[in-house]
């Protein structure tokens, strides 16, 4: 299996929209939490956040002004990796001037809709500026260029970001060390001193090493385990292995999730950080399928190991993959098509998380709302609400659970059943707060709050629910000194 990358900076970083930073900032009702993964997503950042993992996706300052794009963007992922915002050759161009203004842009966006953020990467051969590539700089002062970046670029992100990618694709296939300029002028030891330079810059984002095709237990993998395992034994400060999962259709590695354990158990967390499954374009329906098991395969292999934190997938949208630009003839890799619409792999990667195999609805509509979650397939818990029903034969029962919980604030999802015999039109739940607790945001519902009571309505794209089918609204709140939950929920339907 080969993975042709780019050996040149040849492919420029995207381009900052003007003025996207302070709108993001001005926009900005939810700070996200940033040590962990964040939760304030709705669908798949909401599944796996009830799964205790994040959901996120490679994000691109340059598509965060199309609508559809931010709104699947949103809506989905509770993480989010800059693509090219903070890679050498966009954050430092020329030797010691600094840029962030995409990075920035990135955070700022991510903070203000609940989503944490990976930072990618800072040292890496490619998309490296060629003053640090053909500097001709000797082992002493490389070595010192690269702390140099790595003090500067961390530092400015400190206590902002929840992990970067210190070292990025720094070994070949067959195992050996990558001929990098890094490599070739300082040696090996240049990844231990970079790891030591990012915790030093930032001590509490979690330290990654990160490359591909070490998904599966191979000879590269092996080379990548047995550094990990020498850093443990000599305290060089690691805290994960990002394996990137450029997958080829059909070919998810059989033991990936083995691979996956035996890194933890080396004592560092995994994740899966750039997943996408090319294809030869066109797609068909089989293709599709497949592609969409496929997702579903890797997606539970992270579940099944605990330190498989989360998984991002490289990019929102089809529309946008570096795949067509780099592997030529393969294409569709994402979750979601040219069109923003949800493929089966979508439904195969919720199925998984233990969601419902209903896609959002598309994004073409002209809401900036988030669309639907995926209804969850199992039935109210007995907790559920007594039903009440202005209408006659319509009534529905809203069952209210607290998904996650942090310092100050907390995520909590609300089913809405349908519990009558015929459909229901719109529906309304009310409860009431009983320690103060304050809705920051809130997807799928329209909510309204009054000192303690809440009274949340549907949305137009959810009000209508069939028997026995159910839909989903989810919230972020503050909280301070307890957390209770609130002892009756009501739901009116119409
Ligand atoms: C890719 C981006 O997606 C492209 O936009 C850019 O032109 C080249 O880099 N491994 C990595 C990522 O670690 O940074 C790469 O991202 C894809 C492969």
């Amino acid at each position: 299996m080969t993975h042709p990358m780019m050996e040149s900076a040849s492919r420029t970083p995207a381009k900052t929209l003007a003025g996207l930073a302070a709108t993001a900032l001005a926009a900005a009702a939810v700070v996200a939490a940033v040590t962990g993964p964040a939760s304030a997503a709705s669908g798949l950042g909401q599944l796996a956040a009830a799964q205790g993992r994040y959901f996120g996706t490679a994000l691109a300052n340059n598509h965060l002004g199309e609508s559809a794009y931010a709104t699947v963007a949103d809506r989905e992922f509770n993480s989010v990796t800059p693509e090219n915002e903070m890679k050498w050759d966009a954050t430092e161009p020329s030797r010691g001037s600094f840029n962030y203004t995409g990075g920035d842009a990135i955070v700022s966006h991510a903070q203000g809709h609940g989503q944490s953020v990976r930072g990618h990467t800072l040292v890496w051969h490619s998309q490296l500026p060629s003053w640090v590539s053909n500097g001709g700089f000797n082992a002493a002062t490389l070595t010192s260029v690269m702390q140099n970046h790595i003090s500067n670029v961390a530092g400015h992100y400190k206590g902002k970001l929840y992990a970067w990618d210190v070292v990025n694709e720094a070994f070949n296939d067959d195992g050996t060390r990558r001929q990098s300029v890094f490599q070739t002028t300082i040696g090996d030891s240049y990844i231990a001193t970079a790891f030591q330079a990012a915790r030093a810059a930032d001590p509490t984002a979690k330290l990654y090493y990160n490359d591909y095709n070490i998904e599966g237990i191979n000879s590269k993998s092996t080379a990548v385990y047995n550094m990990v395992k020498a850093f443990k034994q000599q305290g060089v400060p690691i805290d994960g292995v990002g394996l990137q999962t450029h997958l080829i259709l059909g070919q998810v590695p059989s033991d990936l999730q083995a691979n996956l354990q035996r890194f933890a158990d080396l004592g560092v967390d995994v994740a899966l950080t750039e997943v996408d499954v090319r294809m030869q374009t066109p797609a068909d329906s089989g293709k599709l399928a497949t592609q969409s098991a496929n997702y579903a395969a890797l997606t539970k292999a992270c579940l099944n190991v605990t330190r498989c934190v989360g998984i991002t997938v490289w990019g929102v949208t089809d529309k946008y993959s570096w795949v067509p630009d780099v592997f030529s003839g393969y294409g569709a890799p994402l979750l979601f098509d040219d069109s923003f619409n949800a493929k089966p792999a979508y439904t195969g990667v919720s199925g998984a998380l233990g969601g419902g195999t209903s896609s959002p609805s598309p994004s073409a509509s002209p809401t900036s709302s988030p669309s639907p979650s995926a209804s969850p397939t199992s039935s109210p818990s007995p907790s559920a609400s007594p039903t009440s029903s202005p209408s006659p034969g319509r009534s529905c029962s809203a069952t209210y659970q607290k998904v996650n919980e942090w310092n100050n604030g907390f995520q909590a999802e609300v089913t809405v059943a349908n519990t009558g015999s015929s459909s229901v039109g719109g529906w309304t739940v009310t409860w009431a707060f009983p320690n103060g607790q304050k809705i920051t945001q809130l997807w799928n519902g329209t909510p309204s709050q009054s000192g303690a009571n809440v009274t949340v309505r549907n949305v137009s794209y959810n009000g209508t629910v069939a028997p026995n089918g159910s839909t989903t609204f989810g919230f972020t709140a503050d909280w301070s000194g307890s957390n209770g939950t609130p002892s009756s929920v009501t739901c009116a339907a119409s």
